[in-house]
């Protein structure tokens, strides 16, 4: 067993961005806000302190990291074969949640990457996050700063849950904007394709490199032994500890089906005005139903909430899957192993 360290909690400010630098420069790893999840970052260039973040997270040694990137031209330093379409799609999205997943450049060690010859890269709009990558100096390879398999932090608080006395800090910037993880697109083929959806949709990225296609494991689950695009894929993702049921359906029917199975102990996931519906269990309203910002802002934050009331099981009404629904449609899957039920 490592030794416990003392985890310091600061709020974003130039002497704490400079102190979480600092460490980082050092071959540290800390915390930092971005505005999809909180990540786990370590200066990319140096494997021993990439190392320590799968240390840190108990992550799978073949789940690569994605490295964050100050200004979109470092795209170049990081990755090759960087074609018209990547620089279209920078120009369209970063600073933003997207991650593209680009040929690898040699100054990228292999660690960060798991051994692959590509290498996801994203460039971060919040502004913690700019700050620690201008101030630093260099890329950040970074995961949500969860232990591996739980939800990814959208609070400081969420990463302190997890990683206390673990890593030596974490830069507090508040709630994460968008609350699930970045899309993740694969530029590296000749057809792009989508590993990962999140708040920037499919559609959105359509329009600007025309159509893509969409990777089989964002729709079901892959089994452990099977060769996937994104490693990251097969692993049970943003789970609670509780067994997680999603429930197909319009509100009347799915009410039923979930009152029939439900005690004191079940929590329940809805949409805002829906609670009323259930006779029993801790219910949660996520949000609006047709607000796909409002529900990926509160999903994650509402399983670990569900983790804190120590329920026994969890039913989740499912929302749309199209657009900027689509990200937390996946995560809702996801967090149920796609153990969804049609009713
Ligand atoms: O919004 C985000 O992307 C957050 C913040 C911190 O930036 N990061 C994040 O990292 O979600 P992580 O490690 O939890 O998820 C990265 C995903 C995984 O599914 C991983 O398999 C995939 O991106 N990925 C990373 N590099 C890849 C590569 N070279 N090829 C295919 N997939 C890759
Ligand atoms: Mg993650």
């Amino acid at each position: 067993m490592k030794e416990q360290i003392n985890t310091r909690v600061l709020p974003v400010s130039a002497e704490s961005v400079a102190l979480a630098a600092r460490l980082i420069r050092e071959g540290e790893v800390v915390a930092f806000p971005t505005e999809t999840v909180y990540g786990l970052g370590a200066n990319a260039l140096d494997a021993a302190a990439v190392a320590k973040i799968f240390q840190a997270k108990g992550r799978p040694q073949d789940n690569p990291l994605i490295v964050h990137i100050f200004t979109p031209e470092q795209l170049m330093l990081y990755g090759r074969d960087i074609d018209e379409r990547c620089l279209k799609l920078a120009g369209a999205f970063w600073p933003g949640p997207l991650t593209m997943v680009v040929r690898r450049a040699e100054t990228v060690p292999g660690v960060v990457c798991c051994g692959l010859d590509t290498v996801g890269i994203r460039c971060p709009q919040d502004a913690g996050a700019r700050a620690l990558l201008e101030t630093a100096g260099l890329p950040i390879a970074a995961p949500s700063a969860n232990i591996s398999g739980r939800p990814s932090p959208t609070t400081a608080r969420h990463v302190l849950a997890d990683l206390n006395g673990k890593i030596p800090l974490i830069l507090d910037g508040g709630a994460c904007r968008v609350g699930v993880e970045s899309t993740v697109i694969s530029m590296a083929g000749p057809v792009p394709v989508l590993l990962r959806p999140g708040i920037i949709s499919r559609g959105q990225i359509e329009a600007v490199i025309g159509e893509i296609s969409v990777s089989p494991a964002v729709t079901r689950q892959v089994s452990e032994d099977m060769p996937v695009q994104s490693p990251g894929m097969k692993y049970r993702h943003y789970a609670p500890r509780a067994a997680m049921t999603v429930v197909n359906g319009e509100l009347a029917a799915a009410a039923e089906y979930i009152n029939r199975f439900a005690d004191a102990k079940t929590g329940i996931l809805c949409f805002a005005g829906e609670a009323e519906c259930f006779s029993v269990g801790q219910v949660i309203e996520l949000g609006p139903q047709d607000d796909a910002h409002a529900l990926s802002h509160n999903l994650f934050a509402a399983l670990r909430s569900f983790d804190e009331m120590d329920v026994r099981m969890i039913f989740a009404r499912l929302c749309r899957n199209d657009g900027e629904f689509s990200g937390v449609y996946n995560r809702l899957c996801k967090a149920a192993g796609f153990n969804v039920i049609r009713v």
